[in-house]
């Protein structure tokens, strides 16, 4: 145990705790120069000072992650498979012309932002978690279409409660988009910013129509479930089946990969990732959920789709029993409180 892990706790309503940025002591912060990685310190102020001509603000050369650490039951502060998401950024940083993040660089910078931020990490219990968003972006004067000549990646931290408000397991309703989120040989399989901000409007017209998010087909065909703006799909099917689109232009999700593994290996269900046919098989949905890191498991009571609301499990109006179960698994895990037996777990 470091030093910052006696610090008292921070006097907040961790229950009542939104999705939202709350400002903490310590961010960590490593720069890339003259083709080098400084090796990275903790430092305290939270705004960023950048030429206006950096890449990213123009260009958008820029990427980020998105992970939690949760206490658990015996105090420890557990992160969940946090090596994925230093691969899924290296996948990133490679697609669009950046320097990789070494995974001991993203792990150490991972790791001393929670530290530090001790006081700020929701305790056992308390249904919040510490939300950890490493970034990296291309800084430095520039003016042309060309890759930054410097870099930064940055990791703070910011204690949060559900991305969809409810007591509970939210369930939440999306309505099928007119707009196109990725092309098929496009960025949609990388978590870089561009894909989020043409995302904006989308969601704004589906939460028009009374929708918590808009659902993206595949742009090709109009006719594959891609995914939701902020998480991946998966579906119960009638005939016990589970299933989620096999679309190479969705974010390969960490929380998606592990739902898979519980419904197949603990819940002994027949696993598939293949195209899933909105139209012709949204009768056959039994139990439809949106998962990521934010939205952890939210079971989906409906979708919009050609002016109708198609309804799933209980009207759609609650969790159903293959969603629940794996939402009791996945966090379960994730809290400490069950058995990692898959060793998806990593001590901070
Ligand atoms: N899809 C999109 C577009 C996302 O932004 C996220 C969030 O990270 C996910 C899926 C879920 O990914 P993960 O489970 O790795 O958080
Ligand atoms: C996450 O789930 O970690 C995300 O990055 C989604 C984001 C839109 C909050």
């Amino acid at each position: 145990m470091t030093q910052q892990f006696t610090t008292p706790k921070k006097d907040l309503n961790w229950a009542e705790l939104g999705f939202q940025y709350r400002p903490t002591e310590f961010r960590f912060r490593a720069l890339h120069r003259n083709g080098q990685w400084s090796d990275g310190e903790l430092i305290t102020d939270n705004m960023i000072s950048v030429h206006e001509g950096a890449p990213a603000l123009h260009y958008a050369q820029q990427c980020f992650e998105g992970l939690k650490a949760q206490t658990a039951p015996d105090g420890r502060v557990l992160l969940f498979r946090p090596e994925l998401n230093a691969e899924r950024m290296r996948q990133a940083a490679e697609r669009l012309l950046m320097p990789q993040v070494p995974e001991a660089l993203f792990i150490r910078g991972v790791e001393e932002a929670v530290r530090a931020n001790y006081a700020w990490i929701p305790p056992h219990g308390s249904g919040a978690a510490l939300y950890i968003r490493p970034m990296l972006i291309g800084v430095g004067e520039n003016l042309g279409l060309k890759t930054a000549k410097e870099f930064e990646f940055r990791v703070f931290v910011s204690p949060v409660g559900p991305y969809y408000k409810s007591a509970g397991l939210a369930v939440i309703s999306l309505a099928v988009s007119d707009l196109d989120r990725a092309a098929p040989a496009g960025t949609g399989n990388y978590k870089i910013g561009a894909n989020y901000a043409g995302g904006l409007l989308a969601t704004r017209l589906a939460q028009e129509l009374g929708a918590n998010e808009a659902l993206f087909l595949d742009a090709r065909e109009r006719r594959y479930i891609d995914e939701a703006g902020s998480a991946n799909i998966v579906v119960a099917m009638r005939d016990g089946s589970f299933v989620t689109p096999g679309s190479n232009a969705v974010l390969p999700s960490v929380t998606r990969r592990s739902i898979m593994t519980l419904a197949e290996q603990e819940l002994g269900m027949k696993i598939e990732q293949r195209a899933i046919d909105l139209r012709k098989e949204i009768d056959q949905f039994e139990e439809v959920a949106a998962c990521g890191t934010a939205a952890v498991i939210s079971p989906v009571g409906k979708i919009y789709i050609d002016g109708q609301w198609h309804s799933f499990y209980g009207e759609g109006e609650q969790a159903g029993p293959v969603m629940q179960k794996l939402y009791n698994l996945l966090v379960g895990i994730q809290r400490g409180e069950l058995e990692d037996k898959f060793g998806w777990t990593h001590e901070v």
